[in-house]
């Protein structure tokens, strides 16, 4: 993609609703920033990202890392990264990157929308363009990010090709919250799941609510409820719905891992915790030539 379809000026002259979408520079890199319904959300070009959700109440519902930089190569800690077309570490082929391949790169906005009740804004990434020793598979996905009383984002895969892959995925979504010690994780219950943690231990099982008070990585299976996270602190809660989505990742890199990954921030594990919308583990999606799958992560915030 040239600097041309990234230029603020010429994105806004294509894209641009009025004051519910518009286009600026931000981070680095560009972002197109929507308006409506007393709410606002920052979406940048690289990696068809949301980087920012400000609902109605004014607070920000999306945690993001202090140094957020675009056009770097690598992906921006926070907001919600979209993982596709695997989630974590290739399967088998550890030099590829982690979550797939779509994060680092710029997308294609392809349809813009806005009124005083919602705006939104669809971009794509056609798959075709990546060498085939990454991934040898014709895919294209499109991202469809609205925003109206909730925010909703959808990932739509279309198998553009003439075999069937596999996919796995997520809508990885960092929340921001006033305190890990003080959220409760609810909606897991009864769920089985895979503790990244402990590699080759197969599945344990959720009880009750999740409270989070070390290094959490796990990925719930077979799991399609709602989410949702009380926060005490900042007297709210943060919800999240899915649809075409059988996993739920819960991560918290606490303090080591936090000081690995470098990109946290003082405490920052205290004021984030990533809620995933995937299909992940076992619950992969094969998709058929011509086949198009959903993944949709609906949040929304209530005062406690
Ligand atoms: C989570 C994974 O979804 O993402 C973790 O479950 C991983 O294992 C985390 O560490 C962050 O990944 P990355 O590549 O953004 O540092």
């Amino acid at each position: 993609m040239g600097a041309k379809e990234q230029d603020p000026a010429e994105l806004a002259a294509r894209w641009g609703r009025g004051q519910h979408v518009r286009f600026e520079e931000r981070f680095g890199g560009t972002v197109g920033v929507l308006s409506a319904a007393d709410s606002a959300a920052v979406v940048s070009l690289q990696g068809a990202q949301v980087l920012s959700y400000v609902p109605r109440d004014g607070r920000e519902a999306l945690w993001m890392s202090p140094t957020p930089r675009l056009g770097t190569g690598k992906a921006v800690r926070g907001g919600i990264p979209v993982c596709w077309p695997w989630f974590g570490p290739h399967t088998n082929d550890a030099r590829k990157p982690a979550h797939g391949f779509v994060r680092a790169n710029p997308w294609e906005i392809v349809a813009a929308a806005g009124d005083d009740t919602g705006a939104t804004l669809r971009l794509a990434f056609d798959a075709t363009r990546i060498e085939t020793a990454l991934w040898p598979h014709q895919a294209v996905a499109e991202i469809e990010i609205t925003l109206g009383t909730a925010l909703r984002v959808k990932l739509t895969t279309e198998n553009t090709g003439q075999t069937p892959f596999a996919l796995t995925e997520a809508l990885h979504t960092y929340l921001a919250i006033g305190d890990i010690a003080a959220v409760a994780i609810e909606g897991l219950a009864g769920c089985p799941y895979i503790d990244q943690l402990q590699p080759g231990r197969g599945l344990f099982q959720q009880h009750g609510m999740l409270a989070v008070a070390e290094e959490v990585d796990r990925i719930y299976q077979d799991c399609t409820m709602a989410v949702s996270v009380t926060d005490a602190v900042l007297a709210r809660r943060i919800t999240l719905t899915k649809e075409g989505s059988r996993s739920t990742v819960v991560w918290n890199p606490w303090v080591e891992k936090s000081r690995r990954l470098g990109d946290m921030g003082e405490n920052g594990y205290r004021r984030m915790v990533c809620i995933e919308a995937a299909n992940a583990g076992s619950d992969v999606v094969t998709l058929a030539p011509g086949a198009r799958h959903h993944l949709v992560s609906e949040i929304s915030v209530t005062d406690l």
